[in-house]
């Protein structure tokens, strides 16, 4: 059964008739819109909003698409990216999208090493990209593409370019530049929560950063899974991983650990009660985020919601719907 019909402004609007025209899908990235989930949280005190920031409306689907872009660009303007130079990097799937669309549009090739059981779907846009990719074990996960990429670059260093995410200040800088602004913007300055799932840390340092450089006030909080073996593909259990030379856990104010089966069952609840078809990481972050809302009577929070669901329909993710009431 479906959720009570709720008004809404939106349910009334005429369409916009002013989408943005760009030169390239490059000028696409960013400027993802806020979107108001605060009545998925019925308990919560009347001056508390809750906004995600849907990252999956960037032109490669995911928050990756600034990280890459940033890493190529600040490549390209030092010359470490240049033409006979491939684009090499290990990610477990939307920093690769972003990258092999990035490659793509600005014609360099692109190598990606990934664990060999991400999802069919990515697999199959980065293809589409013209990206080459190379298999890693999937019972290594992430670190297990890290280690082997490593090893490419090792046997032929001057072929590839490796913008390295884990360990590039571009990828935190970033959302220096534009999330954190974007975020400010879009909540006139009343942001006073922002909550992100950490896999390279980028996202959370950087847009932490410049909303705490704003306000100090501004808590940061990260999400990550609250176990090693876990199904949040694209965050990373910090205690069990390789820790990124970006990530400095003493920049947060609070890191919260998510179940793999609460967030899967908050996807199914955004795609029910929202019309919102997002990816796990979603679910994890605004778990983190109604845990947060509900301890408070003031407060704007911001979530960061990395990818919409489609390129998970073939994952774990949806097996547990068809069972979920
Ligand atoms: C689905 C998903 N969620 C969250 C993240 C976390 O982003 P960051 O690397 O900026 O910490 C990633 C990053 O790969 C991701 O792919």
């Amino acid at each position: 059964m479906g959720a009570a019909p709720r008004a809404s402004a939106a349910a009334r609007a005429a369409p916009r008739l002013s989408p943005p025209r760009a030169g390239s899908v490059l000028d696409l990235v960013g400027g993802t819109p806020l979107l108001d989930v605060t009545a998925m949280g019925p308990t919560l005190a009347p001056g508390v909003r809750l906004y995600a920031k849907l990252e999956g409306c960037n032109p490669g689907g995911s928050v990756k698409d600034r990280a890459a872009l940033w890493m190529m660009r600040h490549g390209l303007a030092t010359g470490a990216l240049r033409p006979g130079k491939t684009v090499v990097d290990s990610t477990s799937g939307n920093t690769g999208i972003a990258l092999a669309m990035i490659g793509a549009a600005l014609g360099y090739p692109v190598t990606l090493v990934m664990p060999e059981n991400v999802s069919r779907e990515r697999k199959r846009i980065i293809h589409a990209y013209g990206a080459r990719v190379v298999f890693s074990s999937g019972m290594e996960g992430s670190d297990g593409a890290i280690l082997r990429c490593r090893a490419l670059v090792a046997d032929d260093p001057e072929r590839y370019f490796k913008p390295d995410q884990y360990f590039n200040e571009m990828n935190p800088r970033a959302h220096f530049e534009s999330t954190g602004p974007e975020i400010w913007r879009a909540t006139a300055g009343r942001v006073t929560h922002f909550i992100a799932g950490i896999g390279t840390g980028g996202t959370v340092m950087g847009t932490g950063r410049y909303l705490k450089q704003q306000n100090h006030a501004v808590q940061v909080i990260a999400a990550e899974p609250d176990d090693a073996l876990h199904g949040l593909e694209g965050l990373k259990h910090m205690a069990s991983s390789i820790v990124p030379g970006i990530y400095h856990e003493g920049e947060l104010d609070l890191k919260l650990g998510i179940p793999t089966d609460d967030a899967y069952n908050m996807v199914y609840r955004l795609g029910r009660e929202e019309g919102l078809i997002v990816g796990q990481s979603c679910g994890a972050a605004h778990l983190a985020a109604l845990s947060i809302a509900r301890t408070l009577t003031q407060g704007t929070l911001v979530a960061i919601f990395p990818d919409f669901g489609d390129r998970y329909l073939s994952t774990n993710l949806w097996l547990g719907w068809q069972t979920h009431p």
